[in-house]
């Protein structure tokens, strides 16, 4: 897959869908114009609730051609890199916070042929990132604190977002960057001119049907 960082993405979360009803959900946001579809994995231990992890995204696979986006949200990620991999994930991000060696990280998912992503919690500076962008093919910026579905947007978010899209063309980088919590057709004029261009949406979408009505919205409202 390539990212395109002069469009804007939609990459629904499956967070707020119905769990009893995954493949239906993907599909229905897929005929919906989703662009990505956005797989929050979490452990319990780096953030305190657990969600799902390969043999379910395996299963996954056949409900869609769309790309697969795991957000790692675990305290190993190296171990789930190939599983996630080989059960046909297509962007993998990482977060700075995890314990481990990040440059590793970074190239075990190119080596195994996927898009590699480096997670920033809201009150994370983004002084780290400067030292491994030829390592990254996106980076991931939290809007709010990672763990559950449906928080309000953290305000200062907005400046981290101007912040970096500053160093990103000062360093001639021009590396995507994703949004992540609290994003909806109210706010996406606002993250999109700081320089969001892969908006992750849960509750927006999943709590607002029909999906293809509230994903038209967002794009129309996104300034590029
Ligand atoms: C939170 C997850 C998000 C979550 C976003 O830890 O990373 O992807 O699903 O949900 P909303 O869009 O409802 O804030
Ligand atoms: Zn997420």
């Amino acid at each position: 897959m390539t990212i395109d960082p002069n469009n804007v993405s939609i990459a629904p979360s499956l967070l707020s869908s119905d769990f009893s009803r995954l493949c239906e959900e993907i599909a229905k946001v897929d005929r919906g114009g989703a662009d990505i579809i956005h797989l929050d994995i979490m452990d319990g231990h780096f953030v305190p609730n657990i969600t799902f992890g390969p043999p379910v995204v395996a299963k996954l696979r056949s409900c869609t051609d769309l790309p697969f986006d795991a957000h790692l949200m675990i305290e190993n990620p190296d171990q789930f890199i190939e599983p996630f991999i080989d059960a046909g994930v297509d962007m993998i991000s990482v977060h700075l916070e995890a314990p481990g060696h990040l440059q590793r990280t970074l190239s075990l998912i190119r080596d195994k042929g996927a898009k590699a992503g480096v997670v920033l919690n809201p009150a994370t500076s983004m002084e780290g990132l400067r030292y491994i962008l030829d390592d990254l093919d996106f980076i991931l910026i939290m809007s709010v604190n990672p763990g559950f579905g449906g928080q309000t947007f953290i305000p200062s978010t907005i400046q981290k977002l101007q912040d970096l899209s500053n160093m990103l063309y000062e360093a001639k980088k021009p590396i995507p960057i994703q949004l992540d919590g609290g994003v909806g057709p109210e706010n996406v004029a606002e993250v999109t001119s700081a320089g969001a261009r892969i908006l992750v949406a849960g509750s927006a979408i999943f709590g607002n049907p029909p999906y293809e009505e509230v994903i038209r919205r967002m794009r129309e409202a996104a300034v590029v």
